[in-house]
């Protein structure tokens, strides 16, 4: 299965390289299959609301209402079912590399299972509101899916009678399939909404627009189609005869050949194991779980950081416990932590300044604990030397970084870029430990942990607490988000990085920052 999964991780890096070069990091569309999913779900609804307006749902006059809306209103309705069409192609496309790539970049086990899991009934959802949709028009391809579906159907023998007889014949063929047909196609959007909502509700931000710039272009794209080829029917239906040549649409109707192949209880078989074998995925095997965030409420103030930050959802507030003068304290739902270590970066007590005590922070990994890091920090800047002496920091799931140690280089690997303090850059920096700090880690906007990247970003433009101060030099911090693929970029950046430092006059605080720095620094926070 590991070796499935890294063949599949492999093929996604190369294609998001691709992707990348055109599009850029924040229009990446493969950083954003979620969000393009409900993008496409939220067209369909639209176009389809409109359509409905001028559909006919009697047998007889489906087809005719269909050919008119196409032909004779083609600016505005023959656009819309256009839309219709492909916004759902794109839905089943993007929703299948969704799947694809979660699974590739084992973003779906442990304690991340629940996104999975709920992901599995959409795909049943999508499939059944496509299949009614291309029911409805009722031309051939129509007649040839109501045959195939309906004797697919009986084949589980649970209807009273044989209902395939109904699409036999013309004299029996009865309006209340229609309407069936019609309430499925309405009924299970709307169902699915609610799936869609439970799937993102353990994901903290949940990215469920795609940018400005890639809904523009999507959509624009999505127009051009319908304008140059527009979704039209195939000749109308005719019980009388059994339909001979279609155009499927294989997005949706890829299966069908193979009902004609396989006997339907097979088709069945095949159609429910692989339901359960993917709703099984994420325990076979199960992921090895680390230890998870815990609190220390002698040092928790109730701030609430780290539960706007973690991507989990993983961290509440509820009222204290302890009897301290604050009004709430923080606490680790631990079924939900992936120890991905975001929330103890986000703790204003996550401070290196601190030398009195220990370093204990409100929220901290137990494996990974920011006094373990401040003291690997101290060691590695106490090994390095030269005029240009920078400490790495990357994230375990981006880029190697093992090959970029050198005497002027020292490298820390941590569970996500997201758990590194700002505060720990200003120590390293205005102590002098070091002449740089470089960070690096997954792709922006893929980051393994969901907001690691954005939000160091985000603290680093003093946009999000904990913010790295001003009294920073910024010209000695360096980033590149290098993700997995790009290991040689990031050296040349690195070096480039350093040969910028090694230019620098020494760093020297300024007297108005050194004056009102100094007493504080033994208890010093940050943010
Ligand atoms: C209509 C189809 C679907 C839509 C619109 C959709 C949408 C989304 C969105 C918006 C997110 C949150 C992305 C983020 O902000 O990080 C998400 C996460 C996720 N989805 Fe889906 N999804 C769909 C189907 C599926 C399917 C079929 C699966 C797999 C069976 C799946 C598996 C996941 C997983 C594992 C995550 C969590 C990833 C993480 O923890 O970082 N989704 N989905
Ligand atoms: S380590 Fe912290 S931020 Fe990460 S999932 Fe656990 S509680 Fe959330
Ligand atoms: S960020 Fe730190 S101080 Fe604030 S609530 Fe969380 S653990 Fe407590």
């Amino acid at each position: 299965m590991s070796g499935l999964r890294s063949v599949a991780k492999a093929s996604f890096e190369y294609v998001d390289n691709v992707f990348e070069r055109a599009f850029g990091p924040e229009l990446n569309p493969m950083h954003q299959l979620g969000a393009l999913g409900w993008f496409f779900y939220w067209i369909v609804i639209v176009s389809g609301l409109y359509l409905y307006i001028f559909f006919d749902t009697g047998i007889d006059q489906a087809y005719e209402s269909l050919e008119y809306i196409t032909n004779v209103q083609w600016y505005a309705g023959g656009v819309m079912r256009s839309l219709h069409r492909y916004a759902s192609d794109g839905l089943i496309i993007v929703m299948m590399l969704h799947l694809l790539r979660e699974y590739a970049m084992d973003r779906y086990r442990g304690a991340r299972w629940f996104s999975w899991f709920t992901g599995v009934p959409l795909l049943w959802f999508v499939y059944a509101c496509g299949i009614s949709g291309y029911w409805m028009v009722w031309d051939v391809l129509a007649q040839y899916i109501a045959i195939a579906t309906t004797e697919w159907l009986d084949t589980l023998g649970v209807f009273g009678e044989t209902i395939a007889r109904n699409f036999l014949n013309p004299e029996i063929l009865s309006g209340r399939f229609f309407t069936l047909m019609v309430f499925i196609h309405i009924a299970v959007p709307l169902f699915m909404l609610l799936v869609m909502w439970i799937h993102i509700q353990r994901q903290n931000h949940a990215q469920v627009n795609p940018p400005k710039g890639l809904a523009i272009g999507t959509l624009a794209m999505l127009l051009v189609l319908s304008l140059i080829k527009p979704a039209v029917s195939q000749a109308p239906a005719d019980l009388g005869t059994v339909p001979a040549i279609i155009n499927l649409d294989w997005f949706y109707l890829a299966a069908y050949p193979l009902l004609d192949r396989f006997s339907g209880l097979t088709m069945w078989a095949i159609a429910a194991g692989g339901t359960l074998l993917l709703l099984l995925l994420p325990w076979l095997p199960p992921r090895r779980r680390e230890a998870v965030a815990t609190v220390n409420l002698d040092n928790c103030n109730g701030c609430g950081r780290c539960v706007d930050d973690c991507p989990f959802t993983a961290v509440k507030l509820q009222q204290r416990t302890d009897g301290a003068a604050y009004s709430d304290e923080a606490v680790v739902t631990h079924d939900l932590c992936t120890s991905c270590g975001i929330c103890a970066g986000a703790c204003p007590t996550s401070t290196p300044f601190r030398r009195a005590s220990e370093l204990v922070p409100g929220i901290d990994l137990p494996d990974h604990g920011m006094q373990a890091l401040r003291d690997d920090a101290m060691a590695a800047a106490a090994g390095l030397s030269g005029n240009a002496r920078v400490i790495v920091f990357g994230c375990k799931n981006g880029p190697g970084l093992q090959r970029l140690k050198g005497a002027g280089v020292a490298v820390l690997e941590l569970q996500c870029i997201g758990m590194l303090p700002p505060s720990f850059i200003d120590f390293l920096i205005t102590r002098h430990h070091v002449d740089g700090i470089f960070l690096t880690g997954c792709t922006l906007g893929d980051c393994h942990n969901r907001l690691g990247n954005l939000w160091t970003e985000s603290r680093l433009a003093g946009e999000r607490d904990p913010y790295l101060r001003e009294r920073v030099p910024r010209e000695r911090i360096g980033k590149f988000w290098a993700g997995m693929v790009r290991n040689s970029r990031l050296a040349q950046e690195l070096a480039a990085f350093q040969a910028r430092i090694a230019k620098l006059p020494p760093y020297q605080r300024s007297p108005r920052s050194t004056a009102s720095q100094q007493p504080a620094e033994n208890s010093e926070t940050n943010g």
